[in-house]
C-alpha cells in the first residue's frame, strides 16, 4: 500500500505523517515513512541543490529534472522494494507535486510532465493521495511562525502558490477515487482523526495483525 501527502506549505503534512504512522504500526502494519525530494543519500544531495536559496538562476525544466531524478532513485531504492515486501509506505510529497509546482505553478506543460514522470517512477502511482489543504497566506504564515527554514520554493511570491493550490484542487478532480481533501486549517488531532478514519476505512484490513 503506497500513500502520498501533498499540499502546500505549512499545510502540516509532516506531523500528520508521523502520527499516522505510529497509529498503523499499532495496528500491526510494517510501516515505511519517507519524502521528497530526498529519502535516499542520492535524493538527499538533489534535495540540497534543489532548495538551496544561493540557486537563483535554476531553469523550470532543470528543476522539474532534479525533482524528477530524486523520485526515479527513490522508486528503485526504497518504495518498490518495499511494497514488493508487502510494507506500507507513507510519502511526503511525490509526483502530483511536480504536477502542482512545476506544472500549473511554473507553467510547463502538463503532458510533458506526465511522460517523463511515468519514465522516473516506471508508471507507479499512489493507492491514496491525501490532500491537506489550506488557504496560501495561512500556510505560509504558519511556516514562517514555526521557524523553520525556508527553501527556493518558499520563497516564490504569493500568486505563485495560489496557482499551486488551485492545481492541487484540480488534480483531485480528475481523479478522485485516489484523493481525499481533508481540510488542515484545523487542530492537529481533528486532522489526523481524519486521516485515521479513511485509513480505518481503506487499507486496515489489508495489514496483517
Ligand atoms: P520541504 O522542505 O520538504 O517542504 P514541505 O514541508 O512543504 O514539503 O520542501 C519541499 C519543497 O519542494 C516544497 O516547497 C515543494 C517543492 N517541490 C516541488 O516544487 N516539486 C516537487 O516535485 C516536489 C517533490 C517538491
Amino acid at each position: 500500500m503506497f500513500i502520498s501527502f501533498e499540499g502546500p506549505e505549512g499545510s502540516g503534512k509532516t506531523s500528520q505523517i508521523r502520527l499516522l504512522a505510529a497509529f498503523l504500526r499499532e495496528q500491526g502494519c510494517g510501516v515505511t515513512v519517507t519524502r521528497e525530494p530526498g529519502g535516499t543519500r542520492i535524493g538527499d544531495q538533489i534535495r540540497t541543490c534543489l532548495h538551496d536559496v544561493a540557486n537563483q538562476e535554476m531553469v523550470p525544466t532543470a528543476e522539474f529534472l532534479l525533482y524528477s531524478a530524486s523520485r526515479a532513485q527513490l522508486v528503485g531504492e526504497l518504495i518498490r522494494p518495499t511494497l514488493a515486501a508487502g510494507g506500507v509506505v507513507l510519502c511526503d510529497r511525490y509526483a502530483d507535486s511536480s504536477l502542482a509546482y512545476q506544472g500549473y505553478g511554473r507553467g510547463l506543460d502538463l503532458q510533458d510532465l506526465l511522460t517523463i514522470t511515468a519514465i522516473a517512477t516506471g508508471g507507479l502511482k499512489p493507492d491514496l493521495t491525501f490532500l491537506l489543504d489550506l488557504d496560501v497566506e495561512r500556510g505560509l504564515a504558519r511556516r514562517r511562525l514555526g521557524g523553520e527554514e525556508m527553501n527556493r520554493l518558499d520563497l516564490e511570491s504569493v500568486r505563485f502558490h495560489e496557482r499551486v493550490r488551485a492545481g492541487y484542487h484540480a488534480l483531485a478532480a480528475q481523479e478522485p477515487h485516489r484523493w481525499r481533501l481533508v481540510n488542515a486549517d484545523r487542530p492537529v488531532e481533528e486532522v489526523q482523526a481524519d486521516l485515521q478514519q479513511v485509513v480505518n476505512d481503506t487499507i486496515l484490513s489489508r495489514c496483517p495483525k
